[in-house]
């Protein structure tokens, strides 16, 4: 395995991933729209711009290199965008896995990473959620996703592409040495919001809710280090190429935080007040989600290596060095 094919590689996660691919010696294509990316994230791999929909893209990018494997992010991401908009989200989604699945069986390659999510959850049985617990999403964008993961299944069995569908939980933190790091439009996400206010280009955070049945009533999320993501699909697709078997793995760190710990945990890194307020509730927040990595610990070699305060020091690097992220 050589030669890497990162769809929407100049996003968040894709970047990060482009980076670990690069720093271990792969040679990297990365093919992406540059809808939400941003093509200066994309560090020491080859760019081609264009959309994975796109099947004569496809063609021309399976053609032009020797792909062994692909690692697929390019999705729309946001939830409530979902809730508002749900066939731009099938639209995109699921067409882009069904035209990726396609160059794959015309190219004969047979591995794919796939970012899958734990919003195909929903509202939790039971925590920490396993691999094994019922799906049942309660956003378009969850829906998407686990949409995929069953065409997965049966491209597997139908033309032998084998899969690992990465259920992320909180994705957060920054690659400090590569110089990469969050930047989206809106800012949406706890951790850069948080940050955003630290730096003073925001007011104050809001908190979206403290009635929760938590035990400080705001809610509980696994936040895992965007870099500590990336290794996980590294080991996911050398197991792939070991043969490994098909399916889904949760990333997290099983470890849960409440909104206001993040806060205060933020206050400690940063040095910086914070200024908080609580808000109402933002509609379909479940109180409390926390991954089960059992199986990619088993399964994959997976081990977490980053806690809370790095995931926070090394996002903070990240922001207070780009105040305006990539200034596109
Ligand atoms: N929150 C606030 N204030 C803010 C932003 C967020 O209180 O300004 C709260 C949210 O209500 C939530 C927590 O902080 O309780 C984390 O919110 P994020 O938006 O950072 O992340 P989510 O847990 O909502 O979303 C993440 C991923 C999604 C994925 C989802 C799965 O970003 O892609 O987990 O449920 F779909």
């Amino acid at each position: 395995m050589k030669t890497i094919l990162v769809a929407g590689g100049a996003g968040y996660i894709g970047s990060h991933m482009t980076a670990l691919l690069v720093e271990k010696g792969y040679d990297v294509v990365v093919a992406d729209n540059l809808c939400t990316g941003h093509w200066q994230a994309v560090k020491g791999a080859r760019l081609r711009v264009g959309d994975v929909r796109d099947g004569a893209f496809l063609d021309r990018v399976f053609s032009e290199f020797p792909i062994d494997g692909v690692i697929n992010f390019a999705a729309f991401s946001l939830v409530g965008e979902s809730v508002a908009d749900p066939l731009k989200y099938y639209g995109n989604n699921v067409t882009g896995a069904v035209s990726m699945l396609t160059a794959m069986k015309n190219h004969g390659v047979d591995k794919i990473v796939f970012s899958s999510t734990a919003a195909t959850y929903g509202e939790p049985e039971k925590q920490p959620i396993e691999e094994t617990d019922r799906t049942e999403p309660t956003n378009p964008y969850g829906a998407s996703k686990l949409a995929i993961e069953g065409l997965l299944k049966w491209s597997d069995r139908a033309y032998g592409i084998r899969y690992a569908a990465l259920r992320y939980f909180n994705a957060a933190g920054s690659n400090t040495d590569a110089g990469i790091g969050e930047d989206h439009h809106p800012e949406t996400h706890l951790i850069p919001i948080v940050l955003q206010a630290a730096l003073g280009k925001r007011d104050h955070v809001g908190i979206y809710g403290d009635d929760y049945p938590t035990a400080d009533g705001t809610c509980v999320r696994d936040y895992i280090h965007v870099r500590d993501l990336a290794q996980a699909h590294l080991l996911a697709l050398e197991y792939l190429d070991r043969g490994g078997e098909s399916g889904p793995f949760n990333l997290g760190s099983g470890d849960g935080f409440s909104v206001k710990e993040i806060i205060e945990t933020a206050r400690k890194v940063t040095g910086k007040p914070i200024p908080a307020v609580v808000e109402p509730r933002r509609a379909g927040d479940p109180s409390v989600l926390i991954a089960s990595n059992r199986k990619a610990r088993e399964v994959l070699g997976w081990k977490p290596e980053r806690g809370l305060e790095q995931i926070i020091a090394d996002a903070w690097t990240w922001h207070q060095g780009h105040p305006d992220g990539y200034g596109d």
